[in-house]
């Protein structure tokens, strides 16, 4: 039976975006999908930060032009896969690019030989739960008041990968 991330992988996406490492360079485009993207944005320290670490692992999608047009970013750690964060430009949603973007995670870590894929998500972000959803993520558990900035209780998802 197909697991339910291949046949997302295998729809055609609307959007050709190409995917590559974020390399320091590519700070101020990320941090312009970051601040559009959420309400509470990470800083570039943040960022600079997860470039730094040996563990982490920040992938672009581009556009021509060049145009980053969103990102993902993941820990690999043992057989654990964590995704910490995920993003696409308001513009460009719903054409399929956080689904390339977390398919080409997907097929990373499995490559690395992790087993399991981990992720804590606001329970009020129905568009990032649905997506998460499609790639056979569970929800396992609550998290109250995770969010510090406004309190909000997260979600925990885990898919066996
Ligand atoms: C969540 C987010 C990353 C999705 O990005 P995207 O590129 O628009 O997603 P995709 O086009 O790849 O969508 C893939 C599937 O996810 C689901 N989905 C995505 N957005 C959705 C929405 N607004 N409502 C319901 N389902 C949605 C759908 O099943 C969709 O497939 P479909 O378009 O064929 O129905 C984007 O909305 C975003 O950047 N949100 C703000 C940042 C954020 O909250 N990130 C998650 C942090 S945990």
């Amino acid at each position: 039976m197909r697991r339910p991330e291949e046949s997302a992988a295998q729809a055609v996406p609307k959007a050709t975006v190409a995917l590559r490492r974020m390399v320091p360079a590519d700070l101020e485009p990320v941090m312009a999908v970051e601040r559009r993207a959420f309400k509470h944005p990470w800083s570039e320290e943040l960022f600079r930060r997860e470039l730094e670490h040996e563990w982490s692992t920040i992938l672009v999608a581009e556009k021509p032009g060049p145009c980053i047009v969103g990102f993902i970013i993941y820990w690999s750690v043992h057989d654990e896969l964590h995704i910490l964060n995920v993003a696409t430009e308001p513009a460009e949603r719903r054409q399929g690019i956080a689904r390339c973007l977390l398919t080409e995670c997907v097929a990373r870590g499995r490559t690395k030989g992790a087993a399991l894929a981990t992720l804590e998500v606001r329970k009020s972000n129905v568009a990032a739960i649905k997506l998460y959803e499609t790639f056979g993520f569970r929800s396992v558990g609550i998290r109250p008041n995770y969010y510090a900035d406004e309190g909000e209780d997260a979600i925990v998802m885990l898919m066996d990968l």
